[in-house]
């Protein structure tokens, strides 16, 4: 018998609070978990294979060698993988991902990373430069976003920031920023976070991790979030709501400005989480697409995060969280005065930080420039209107709420992950998401070149027409996608994203 058909059989008909409360006490008996985990060996077996491809193939490490290796040969070793790596994102297979990945764009980038590779901004004394591109990516992202000069020309309301190492990163300074400040200045201490269930999973790991409580509020039939829902939702020890501009599972702008005079009229943040929008939405507003007030142009916006490494086009490794005001940003530093090591202080997470990737992000912003990113958002949202009107015209499929660029569809007649699968075969890496089940592609400038578009409406006609023929063939992840959407125990999903994990640190 299969684990889900255990699980579901034994546990199935409890309500899920009392069935992860069972999961974890039955996993405490002996002959269950042993039964678990030879369970997720034969499930994650296949995987296995499919995550280290190059096994018996290229030399694995694990230990280091005696003697070092030739430069030219590791580098021969190197080039080989990367090379079959590439072809996949570079024609436009892949959703999101890569987010510019043109040849002479990553030339110029890999110049800047080799002329600083050894900058740290940790040691501004050292790398003045660095600490200056930084400065710049902050207040260049802040005057793209409705940051500008304060109104009324107000020191305290401007908008300031930091260079993060990702969207994630960005996210969980700003949540732990809230909580900071809440607890100095209201003195709570049991903190909410107010988020739509849409919101990234950052939020989630942010509440994690600092002891927040995540109010989970559900979205609206649009897929946007319910404003009335989460102003129920506030409670004494709300310290922020959050809203997405775009969302990543439908790409949905939320109603910021309600959101924003939300928080306003009681006196809490608003976390705008423009990771995926931040460099899109000015550009397609400026473009006149109909974009929603979203950024600080909205007096209750008080943070935002926005990604340099996706649509800013920079290398991978960069994000930007930005506050409305100095106060607001000092929630996030962190300074010892009482270490013999000396005087310590670290605007975010890191300790030493890779000054490469910062300057690589000036130097993407300021060669590309509004004209650049106007040209590129313009390609980019053509591109996907085709997509979109081409997903909503294939009999069987259904476009999920009103989607710019982030296109996720759906279906009330077959089994999405089964075409999302058959794509896979046809070499479509596409994102599966769940509740509701559907499929997004995030579309990048990879998409916009000549053919790609029409290609990929044509794969997933026949996908859809190949799923349709045999609605019951299944392989590959689509058991898995199913599975996981179905299965009542949260706790067994979890147990084998775990498992995942511990495998990709197989040697
Ligand atoms: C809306 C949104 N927020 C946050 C993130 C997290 O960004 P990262 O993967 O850079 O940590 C993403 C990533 O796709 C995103 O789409």
């Amino acid at each position: 018998m299969k684990i889900k058909d255990v699980v579901e059989k034994q546990l199935g008909r409890l309500p899920p609070g009392v069935l992860s409360g069972a999961f974890k006490v039955a996993k405490k008996i002996p002959w269950v978990r042993d039964r678990l985990e030879r369970e997720y060996a034969t499930m994650l077996a296949s995987m296995e294979t499919s995550l280290r491809p190059y096994r018996g193939e290229f030399e694995s490490f694990g230990r280091l060698p005696a003697e070092g290796k030739e430069r030219a040969e590791v580098l021969e070793m190197m080039k080989a993988m990367c090379s079959r790596e590439e072809s996949r994102w570079r024609e436009g297979y892949v959703s999101g991902a890569v987010y510019h990945g043109d040849r002479d764009h990553i030339d110029f980038l890999n110049q800047v990373y080799a002329l600083y590779s050894q900058a740290n901004p940790l040691h501004s004394d050292l790398w003045p430069s660095a600490t200056k591109y930084e400065a710049e990516i902050v207040a260049m992202t802040a005057a793209m976003l409705g940051g500008g000069p304060a109104a009324g020309g107000d020191d305290e309301e401007e908008v300031c920031g930091a260079v993060s190492s990702g969207g994630t990163e960005s996210i969980l300074l700003a949540m732990k920023t809230y909580r900071d400040r809440a607890r100095a200045e209201r003195g709570i201490r049991h903190p909410e976070l107010v988020v739509p269930t849409t919101a990234h999973a950052a939020f989630d790991k942010a509440a994690r991790y600092f002891n927040i409580d995540l109010i989970k509020v559900p979205v609206g039939a649009d897929c946007k979030a319910d404003v009335a829902a989460m102003s129920q939702a506030i409670s004494r020890n709300t310290i922020a709501l959050v809203g997405s501009a775009v969302s990543f599972p439908h790409g949905a702008i939320d109603p910021i400005e309600a959101l924003s005079e939300l928080a306003r009229g009681q006196g809490i943040g608003m976390h705008v989480d423009a990771c995926l929008g931040g460099f899109v939405l000015p550009w397609a507003e400026r473009l006149g697409y109909k974009v929603p007030p979203f950024d600080f142009r909205l007096p209750g916006v008080t943070s935002m995060s926005a990604d340099t490494h996706k649509y800013g086009y920079a290398a991978k490794g960069t994000s930007v969280v930005l506050y409305r005001g100095q106060a607001l940003r000092r929630f996030q530093y962190y300074t010892t005065t009482e270490w013999p090591g000396g005087m310590y202080f670290s605007p975010t997470f890191a300790g030493s930080r890779p000054g490469a990737l910062s300057a690589a992000a000036w130097a993407a912003m300021v060669s590309i420039g509004e004209r650049g990113y106007l040209a590129a958002t313009r390609a980019i949202l053509e591109t996907a209107a085709t997509i979109r009107e081409g997903i909503a015209a294939i009999p069987g499929l259904q476009v999920l709420g009103d989607p710019l660029w982030v296109i996720a569809f759906a279906s009330d007649e077959l089994d999405i992950y089964r075409v999302m699968e058959h794509m896979s075969h046809g070499g479509w890496n596409l994102n599966g998401l769940h509740k509701p089940a559907c499929v997004h592609l995030c579309v990048t400038l990879r998409h916009t070149k000549e053919g790609v578009a029409e290609r990929f409406l044509a794969d997933l006609a026949a996908a859809v027409d190949h799923v349709r023929a045999d609605p019951s063939e299944s392989s590959g992840m689509a058991p898995v996608y199913g599975m996981a959407a179905t299965i009542p125990v949260r706790g067994v999903v979890s147990d084998v994203l775990e498992r995942y994990m511990d495998l990709l640190y197989k040697v």
